[in-house]
């Protein structure tokens, strides 16, 4: 079975369509404002796609593009100002930021109500706030007041929509960063365990990964992950986004040899991609609603 990411993302800009006019008849025009950094060329992208997709979804696109020697201070600066402006209600970073930005500092500026992406370190406490007594996943996601990091719930939204069983299961997520962390700690609030993160580079990686019944991979390192290295049966999310000589994109799974063994493999492109964008919005939306209540 194809998991397939666009259907699940068209479903959230439905919901999303709705809210947006509902609120405007509330007087509230729904705003984003990425911030572009520099001139990274995927960055340039993500924040080009944003602007097309906030216009489709009747979204205000209140973007900001800052040079290639921006200070911590100035970006500061701008973060805040965002944040006092009554008018916007999402912020977010495109990444990579150039190197002499430190993605941590800038981000506390980000008011917490407005941090569509999580990256507020106040926002990030609460990912771990009560352990598992504090709220699983489906009770966070509701949360009004507040947003999780897109990536990891684009993961879970596609595990809940296709109704992929939890509990008692065993999952591995490979990679240890700003996707793998937090959405280890999901699985592990939502009840699954053992929940065991792995290095990319671990050397006994094929050893670890063949004992998930949910595998995540999110490392960035092309097909890392081939079909010997999972479980027949398994669920297989692919978050990795690693570029082709062609141009196009492939995960971090080797498609091909894992759809043979998985019973369910999301594609790169289409898969977790399009519900980490669809959540962007959705999140403002929420900003927005819970900014106007
Ligand atoms: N589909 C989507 O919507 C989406 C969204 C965001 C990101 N992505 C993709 O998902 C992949 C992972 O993204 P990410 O943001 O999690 O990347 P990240 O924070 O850079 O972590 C990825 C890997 O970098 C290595 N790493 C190097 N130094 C590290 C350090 N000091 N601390 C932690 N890890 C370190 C780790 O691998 P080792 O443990 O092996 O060293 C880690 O697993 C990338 O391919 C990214 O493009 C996809």
């Amino acid at each position: 079975m194809i998991i397939d990411g666009k259907s699940v993302a068209a479903k959230i800009e439905e919901e999303i369509k709705k809210d947006v006019e509902e609120l405007k008849k509330k007087g509230v025009e729904v705003t984003i404002a990425p911030v572009l950094v520099g001139s990274d060329p995927g960055a340039k992208v993500y924040y080009k796609a944003k602007q097309k997709q906030a216009e489709r979804l009747g979204i205000r696109f209140k973007g900001v593009e800052l040079p290639d020697d921006t200070t911590e201070a100035q970006l500061i600066k701008v973060l805040e100002d965002l944040g006092k402006d009554p008018g916007v209600h999402g912020i977010f970073i495109e990444l990579p930021l150039p190197k002499q930005i430190d993605l941590q500092r800038v981000a506390e500026a980000i008011p917490p109500e407005k941090d569509i992406d999580c990256l507020n370190p106040k926002n990030l406490g609460k990912l771990i706030a009560g352990g598992a007594v504090g709220a699983t996943f489906s009770e966070l996601r509701t949360r009004l007041d507040f947003m999780l990091p897109t990536t990891p719930q684009a993961v879970m939204e596609l595990i809940l929509a296709y109704q992929i069983p939890l509990m008692g299961k065993e999952v591995v997520v490979v990679g240890r960063g700003a996707v793998g962390l937090p959405l280890a700690v999901l699985f592990l609030r939502e009840g699954c365990s053992p929940v065991t993160v792995v290095r990319g580079a671990s050397p006994t990686l094929g050893e670890i990964t063949r004992r998930a019944d949910i595998l995540c991979a999110c490392v960035g390192r092309a097909k890392l992950i081939k079909g010997d290295m999972i479980k027949k049966g398994a669920y297989v999310l692919d978050v990795g986004i690693n570029p082709t000589p062609e141009g196009g994109i492939v995960g971090d799974v080797d498609f091909e040899s894992a759809k043979e063994v998985a019973e369910g493999i999301t594609p790169v492109p289409g898969g977790v991609g399009p519900v980490t964008t669809a959540l962007i919005f959705a999140h403002t939306v929420q900003a927005a609603k819970y900014l106007s209540r």
